[in-house]
């Protein structure tokens, strides 16, 4: 309680502030779908079980029309409208959400990509194909009413089909797509990445950054930059230089928003330095979350409610929504800060993709800018050494901006400079490996946990999520040191044996698993049901697939007996495998 305490007090402070300032803009201009009483009265009124499926829902008039009827029956009964009224009006004016899709079979999809006869054992090969097949369930196409009326649906139009990550998530997210172009590109579906390329290129040239996904009420945040990263695998696979020379001033474009709008200058021991932080400067609740958060705020006096609808904001920026990584003080969701945390990951990120972009701009001859991003890359890398390296304890952390201090708590993010290749020198390494043997995260039987701490929320333990395993997995395999690249191996055998046991038990992917299980289970916690699909989940699997395809096995799975009978066990697992 004392962390509630604490941010009641500072709320105060940032309340005057704001009302010195005035309100915070909404997430979008739309009356409907990011401000306004309309989705006030909607929300609150909880018409659904979550708030995400109204502000989903295609109107069935101009919005101008919706909004007059919508005051008209306000005035008629006096201010707020019942349960009834609002369920009627809804019905009358919106339509269900999801049809402004159609499913879409990727047309370069194909029987027998040859990854699958690189994996040996027959189990997983057969499993393997199942996940390639799932591209055909998650695959969208946007109908082209959006684009005729676009006022009329909060979906954002992209002119070319893509893969969504499935469940309630049925439209693009950004730093999803990267895990998942990666899994295409295994399947030799590289027109598919291309267009969610385009899909990209397209925001950054409307917006000025890419939205964390493909509805208005997303707009004004962003999520973990993947896009230089993404161009970089495309163009591995198929070398088309001519699509990167017409389009690399608008990574540039991209990058640009990171530098102006998210960067944050530090002094420390008498030099500056900037890196960046996730931070999203607009009010109100997220409208997809509404009440959720409305009712979180109703905790905080008035004048505190906007900086904590910022901070929420923040969170869903980073991808981390939300975590105690974001917490400052206790183990609230109350008490996030995400604003005054430098995080490991999204710097790592952005030091990749700086290195990048000057190797881009030196194949294209143009080594002015090639310099300038390497320059930058040197700054950064000063910085992170400077400020999120802890040489005593052997990784990278998170910088808390309020007290100058690293967030000392183990996140696999605090390997992510390893996977960006920003540090790879084999001492650091080395290091590394110590520092997750030291935290005991190697021990764990069904993945790495996303934190060791227990909030309640879906991105900390007992949870463990697909892109955080490639975060880990992938810097130690493409190290030079053998006990990283061993350590690497087993990570990957354990994720892929907790995917594959509960497709077998589920047939389904999930967005996250339990990792506190005996057999590990899908996962829980945070603001919604656990979803299936699931598009970056896939996307992993098949890159581990791929990787160790001559060594993984579907391994010990459902069959449990005591370690007397081993023998037993070992020739049962013989026969299921
Ligand atoms: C409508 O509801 C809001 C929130 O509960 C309240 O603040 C407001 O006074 C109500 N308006 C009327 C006219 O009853
Ligand atoms: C399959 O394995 C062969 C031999 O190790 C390798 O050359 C090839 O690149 C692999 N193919 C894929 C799609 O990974
Ligand atoms: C980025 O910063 C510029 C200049 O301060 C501002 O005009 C723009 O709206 C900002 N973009 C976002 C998405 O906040
Ligand atoms: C760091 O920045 C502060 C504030 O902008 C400035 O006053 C100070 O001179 C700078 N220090 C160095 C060493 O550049
Ligand atoms: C690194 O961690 C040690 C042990 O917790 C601590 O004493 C030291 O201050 C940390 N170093 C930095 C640069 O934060």
């Amino acid at each position: 309680m004392q962390g509630i305490n604490r941010l009641f007090q500072l709320g105060l402070l940032l309340g005057l502030e704001l009302g010195l300032e005035g309100a915070l803009p909404p997430p979008c201009d739309s009356q409907i779908y990011c401000t306004g009483e309309l989705l006030r009265q909607v929300q609150m009124a909880k018409l659904y079980e979550d708030d995400k499926h109204f502000v989903d829902m295609p109107l069935t008039k101009a919005p101008d029309q919706v909004l007059k009827a919508f005051d008209e029956l306000q005035k008629s009964s006096g201010g707020n409208l019942s349960r009834d009224q609002l369920k009627t009006f809804v019905s009358e004016h919106f339509t269900d959400p999801g049809q402004e899709m159609q499913t879409w079979i990727p047309e370069d999809w194909k029987d027998s990509p040859k990854f699958l006869q690189n994996i040996s054992d027959t189990r997983l090969r057969a499993w393997a194909a199942d996940l390639h097949n799932l591209w055909k369930k998650l695959g969208r196409k946007i109908k082209p009413e959006v684009l005729k009326q676009p006022d009329q649906y909060s979906l954002i139009y992209s002119a070319h089909p893509f893969i969504v990550p499935g469940g309630r998530f049925i439209e693009f997210y950004y730093w999803d797509s990267y895990w998942v172009m990666e899994g295409l590109l295994l399947s030799e579906m590289s027109k598919t990445v291309k267009g969610m390329l385009q899909n990209f290129l397209d925001m950054v040239k409307h917006y000025g950054h890419i939205p964390n996904g493909g509805r208005v009420y997303y707009q004004q945040r962003s999520q973990p930059p993947l896009l230089t990263l993404m161009m970089d695998r495309y163009l591995k696979y198929t070398n088309d230089l001519d699509f990167l020379r017409e389009n690399i001033n608008i990574l540039d474009q991209e990058l640009n928003f990171w530098r102006h709008n998210r960067s944050v200058s530090i002094s420390h021991n008498k030099k500056n330095y900037t890196l960046n932080r996730y931070h999203v400067p607009y009010g109100g609740p997220r409208p997809e979350s509404y009440s959720k958060d409305a009712e979180l705020a109703e905790l905080l006096p008035m004048g505190a409610r906007e900086s904590l609808w910022t901070e929420l904001k923040g969170g869903a920026e980073s991808g981390w929504d939300f975590s105690s990584r974001w917490f400052i003080g206790s183990n609230y969701l109350l008490d996030i800060k995400t604003s005054q945390i430098v995080p490991v990951d999204l710097n790592a990120i952005l030091c990749q993709a700086e290195n990048l972009m000057s190797t881009f701009y030196s194949q294209l001859g143009n080594l002015q800018m090639s310099e300038n991003y390497l320059r930058e890359q040197t700054q950064r890398k000063e910085a992170m050494k400077a400020l999120l390296w802890n040489e005593t304890l052997g990784s990278w952390f998170d910088y808390n901006l309020e007290n100058g201090q690293q967030n000392h708590a183990f996140y696999p993010s605090n390997l992510s400079p390893l996977w960006a290749g920003c540090f790879s020198d084999l001492d650091t390494v080395k290091k590394n490996i110590k520092y997750l043997e030291d935290n005991k995260i190697l021990a764990y039987k069904h993945g790495v946990p996303t934190s060791l701490q227990i909030s309640g929320q879906q991105w900390d333990f007992p949870n463990a999520w697909a892109p955080l395993q490639d975060l880990v997995v992938k810097g130690l395999a493409e190290s030079a040191s053998a006990q990283a690249q061993e350590a690497a191996f087993q990570l990957a055998q354990k994720w892929i044996q907790t995917n594959f046991d509960v497709y077998q038990k589920n047939k389904a992917m999930y967005e996250k698993y339990d990792i506190s299980t005996d057999s590990g289970e899908p996962g829980g916690g945070g603001e919604y049901r656990v979803q299936e699909g699931f598009g970056w989940t896939n996307g992993v699997a098949l890159q581990f697939l791929t990787r160790y395809g001559d060594r993984l096995t579907c391994g010990s799975g459902p069959v449990l007996l005591p370690t007397s009978w081993l023998p037993l066990t070992l020739l049962l697992l013989g026969l299921l495998c």
